[in-house]
């Protein structure tokens, strides 16, 4: 029955969960707002918040569970990747944790949680499965042959899904992050509308920078043409007087054409591997053009389909835990020497 006290810190979110024998009991997540108004996650800042955020949320985390300190088996951590300065930050606490209280350290990587996170919650996947990862960082198909034991298949060669979400956004004038907005605005829209064209990659990778290049020449023609190229030069209030009128059937369009480049390499990745147990994850996996896109799709082709519970989707330290359960069922301990690194190994 090991009990396990996790810490994600990777970005903007610090997260603290307890897990004991692979279920999760506890999930506190602080969310970072200072952020909004530079439009992106600014690093320094991240740290400092994450320095603040970290003693409460493991406190809340800690009595959700109802459970002592003196009772966790093992402390399992995000070394990586991620910002910097924020893995430090709870790199630092959990080692300082560990060796305090004489426990072992579970190193975790965070994108390798991301696809556990389908391990939380009943049904789970068989192994192998396929699992399409989507966040502000990655976009990937990763193949997993046991918890421990997963491989990259697919990768984007340049921008991520969110970060196609996120940009996009930023260029019709919308908050930071974008991502949500889009979703919630698309949901009134006509996704047919304005045909974004779809990038031409082969084999499993994926490419979002051209979508980016797709909407300016789009808006620049402000509706007075339906090519996505640059024919007019709209003024800035032409601009913002187009999106004003059709948001709703913009954000639909570029969200049904980022689900579709998405699903098309999930669809070849399955076919090519013969793996039928398929599932979504990271933050991108919350959108709901793609959660029904995604059922759709597995419905049509026979997938056995599985997307974490809302809170496992974005970051956050549940499924850092439950990697570190599986982790400690195998006996993978980290030093104490360890380091946090911004970029890592599959
Ligand atoms: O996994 P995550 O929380 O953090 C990273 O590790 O990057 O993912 C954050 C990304 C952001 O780009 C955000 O805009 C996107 O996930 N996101 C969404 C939605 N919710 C979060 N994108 C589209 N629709 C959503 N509902
Ligand atoms: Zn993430």
């Amino acid at each position: 029955m090991p009990a396990i006290l996790a810490i994600e810190s990777s970005c903007d979110e610090t997260s603290a969960a307890v897990c004991v024998d692979g279920k999760i009991l506890s999930n506190y997540i602080a969310n970072q707002t200072v952020h909004e108004q530079y439009g992106g996650v600014v690093p320094e800042l991240a740290s400092r918040a994450h320095m603040q955020n970290i003693v409460p949320v493991v406190d809340a985390a800690m009595k959700t569970a109802n459970i002592e300190l003196s009772t966790i088996d093992a402390i399992a951590f995000t070394q990586a990747p991620g910002l910097i300065g924020s893995l430090l930050v709870g790199g630092q606490f959990a080692k300082s944790l560990a060796l305090s209280l004489n426990k072992p350290l579970i190193a975790v990587h965070h994108m390798q949680a991301h696809v556990l996170a389908n391990l939380i919650n009943d049904p789970k996947p068989s192994f192998p499965f396929l699992c399409l990862t989507v966040s502000g960082g990655h976009t990937q198909i990763v193949l997993c042959d046991s918890p421990t034991s997963m491989k990259v298949i697919g990768e984007t060669i340049d921008d991520a899904a969110g970060e196609a979400f996120d940009k996009s956004a930023k260029i019709l004038g919308l908050p930071y992050p974008g991502g949500p907005l889009i979703d919630k605005y698309a949901k009134e829209g006509d996704p047919k509308r304005f045909k974004f064209p779809e990038p031409k990659i082969e084999g499993l990778n994926f490419s979002f920078s051209g979508l980016k290049t797709s909407i300016l020449y789009f808006l620049q023609n402000a509706g007075k043409s339906n090519l996505f190229k640059a024919e007019f030069t709209a003024t800035e209030e032409e601009k913002k007087e187009f999106i004003e009128n059709n948001l709703a059937d913009i954000c639909a369009s570029i969200q049904y054409r980022i689900v579709t480049i998405l699903l098309n390499k999930l669809k070849k990745a399955s076919l090519e591997t013969g793996i039928k147990d398929i599932c979504i994850a990271g933050g991108v996996s919350a959108n709901s053009g793609l959660r029904t896109a995604f059922e759709e799709t597995g419905k049509e082709l026979g997938w056995n389909t599985f997307i974490p519970a809302f809170e496992y989707c974005t970051d956050n330290a549940g499924m850092i835990a439950i990697t570190g359960y599986y982790k400690y069922l195998e006996g993978k301990f980290a030093e104490l020497t360890v380091s946090s690194t911004a970029r890592a190994e599959w």
